[in-house]
């Protein structure tokens, strides 16, 4: 992904991503493809559950007039959130006037035309959910976003990773979800017009049983959320407070070490309870690194150390790795060891 920063821009940014990097399968016209109602849930309910929570802990203002960027007929807008006006702009006119969040519905097709129908400084949030991979000119239409918030207001962008394939543009189809992350990043860095941008990241938990999914053994539809404040927001408002989706048992520090100084006897993660699995230290002809030849490592997938960690590794810019739960029984010490996938270091288990 190029620096937007570094680039000499002679034509449109899109032509840094190739020709036809936003393409799509399908080029008929959106409004047909959308004039199929779709009363659908588009994510697991976790994973909606998560959504909502990231919009409650983000949109702070009282009172907040928002816009739903391509809206279906959930808006996701949290029970305790009491808007003034919630106006939705989206294709299909059957889900927005089933939307029983908002007050307003827009039919635009940003992907013929990406000026949004609104006046300047119009909205203190805009929130795009599981959509921005539809927009084949996102540079134009972030501008726009810029354009209509209010100084300091909040543009949120949540993507997952399922999709029309035939509606999704070629370069998110070829992206990895990391690389999707620095997409929409640099959509709004392009634009000029927001602060610094956060990513919040929450994957690999277990997905729900009820899920019409559930069978096929996958985790819950993964949720990452960038977001940043339009430039010239009022500084002595401080920042916005960071999300917080909880998952697992709180546990005090207390009761954290006990479980830890317990794991000799038990052998079970102090986080989850589960047992542990002997796990071979593998050879490393470069350096030694433990003197042991085995460890302890906790590989339940839905773990709250493990499932935590994506977010927490994000955020300390180790973007795509998570950590899972290490028992050293030479030094009787439990660590947290590095892996990019929920099928990393398995190959080593011996027990
Ligand atoms: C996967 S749905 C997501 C709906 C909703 N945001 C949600 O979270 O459930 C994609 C939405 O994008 C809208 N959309 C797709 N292409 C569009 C376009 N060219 N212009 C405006 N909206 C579009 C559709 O109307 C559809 O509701």
């Amino acid at each position: 992904m190029a620096d937007a920063q570094e680039i000499e821009r002679t034509s449109s940014p899109n032509a840094l991503f190739g020709e036809d990097a936003f393409s799509r399968l399908d080029e008929g016209d959106d409004r047909v493809f959308y004039s199929l109602d779709r009363f659908v849930d588009h994510l697991d309910s976790l994973a909606l559950a998560t959504v909502e929570k990231i919009i409650a802990d983000l949109v702070t203002e009282d009172d907040p007039a928002i816009l739903d960027l391509m809206a279906g007929w959930d808006s996701h807008i949290p029970e305790d959130l009491h808007p003034s006006r919630v106006v939705g702009l989206g294709l299909n006119e059957n889900e927005l006037n089933e939307n029983k969040a908002l007050t307003g519905a827009v039919i635009h097709d940003l992907n013929k035309d990406p000026l949004l129908p609104f006046p300047d400084n119009t909205f203190d949030t805009v929130v795009n959910t599981v959509s921005v991979d539809y927009m084949t000119r996102p540079f134009e239409v972030f501008r726009e976003v810029g354009r209509i918030l209010k100084p300091g207001g909040l543009f949120l962008v949540i993507f997952s990773n399922r999709m029309f394939p035939q509606k999704a543009v070629k370069i998110w189809k070829e992206s990895g979800e990391e690389e999707r992350v620095l997409l929409v990043e640099d959509f709004f860095r392009e634009s000029g017009a927001f602060e610094k941008t956060t990513v919040f990241v929450s994957k690999g938990k277990p997905r729900p049983k009820d899920d019409r999914y559930a069978h096929l053994g996958i985790p819950s539809d993964p949720i990452y959320a960038i977001y940043g404040e339009k430039k010239g927001g009022d500084p002595s408002r401080g920042a916005r407070p960071k999300v917080t989706v909880p998952y697992g048992e709180p546990l005090s520090p207390e009761e954290l070490e006990k479980r830890k100084r317990a794991v000799k006897e038990t052998l079970s993660c102090p986080y989850c309870g589960e047992k542990m699995r002997k796990w071979a230290v593998p050879d490393n002809p470069f350096e030694v690194t433990w003197d042991n030849d085995y460890m302890y490592i906790c590989f339940n997938d839905a773990c709250p150390y493990y499932v935590r960690g994506w977010d927490v590794m994000y955020r300390d810019g180790n973007r795509g790795a998570s950590y899972r739960l290490m028992y050293n029984p030479e030094k009787d010490c439990c660590m947290p060891i590095p892996v990019p996938s929920p099928k990393a270091l398995r190959e080593s288990i011996i027990d």
